[in-house]
């Protein structure tokens, strides 16, 4: 099974959209393996978005994603890090189609509700960034069998 990091921003724990978010996960089949609220701080930033550090926005994002607290999540399940890119869309709100959480809850590329892990590689760089080992549960999932079929599961 794979793991993926979510990280629900400012913005939507503002718009007190974390149980509407939450539920496309939790329908869509899958498993939340870590849960934690924090505030971010700008080396934590720094680090999560070295990658941005040269674009004009850099300040401006990470002065957004420390505005208030932030809740990150770890949700598992079969190549859970497509499923997840899939379920919340493409990074422009504007653009991203209705069904997806962005199509559906955002109108920005900043402000755009969620951030998703988008590679196995960078999933497991991410979690460890954000959790500690014993911050992840490993349990089963008692629905599995009707989630996925025998062959799928591994
Ligand atoms: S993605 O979804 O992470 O692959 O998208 P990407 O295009 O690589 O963008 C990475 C993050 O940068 C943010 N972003 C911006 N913020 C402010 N202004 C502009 N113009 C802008 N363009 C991209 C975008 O919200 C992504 O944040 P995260 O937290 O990774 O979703």
């Amino acid at each position: 099974m794979e793991q993926t990091l979510v990280i629900f921003k400012p913005c939507t724990i503002q718009r007190g959209l974390f149980g509407q978010i939450t539920d496309r996960f939790e329908r869509k089949g899958l498993l939340l393996a870590g849960i934690k609220m924090l505030w971010l701080t700008d080396s934590i930033l720094d680090d999560h978005y070295s990658h941005l550090k040269d674009k004009p926005f850099f300040g401006r994002i990470k002065a957004s994603m420390e505005i208030s607290p932030v809740i990150v999540m770890c949700w598992e399940g079969i190549e859970a890090v497509s499923v997840v890119r899939n379920l919340v869309g493409p990074t422009n709100g504007r653009e991203a189609q209705s069904g997806t959480i962005r199509g559906d809850f955002s109108m920005s590329v900043q402000e755009n509700i969620i951030h998703a892990s988008d590679s196995l590689e960078s999933a497991a760089i991410e979690l460890k960034r954000f959790f500690e080992p014993h911050e992840l549960f490993k349990y089963e999932m008692l629905l599995l069998s009707n989630l996925y079929a025998s062959d799928e599961i591994v």
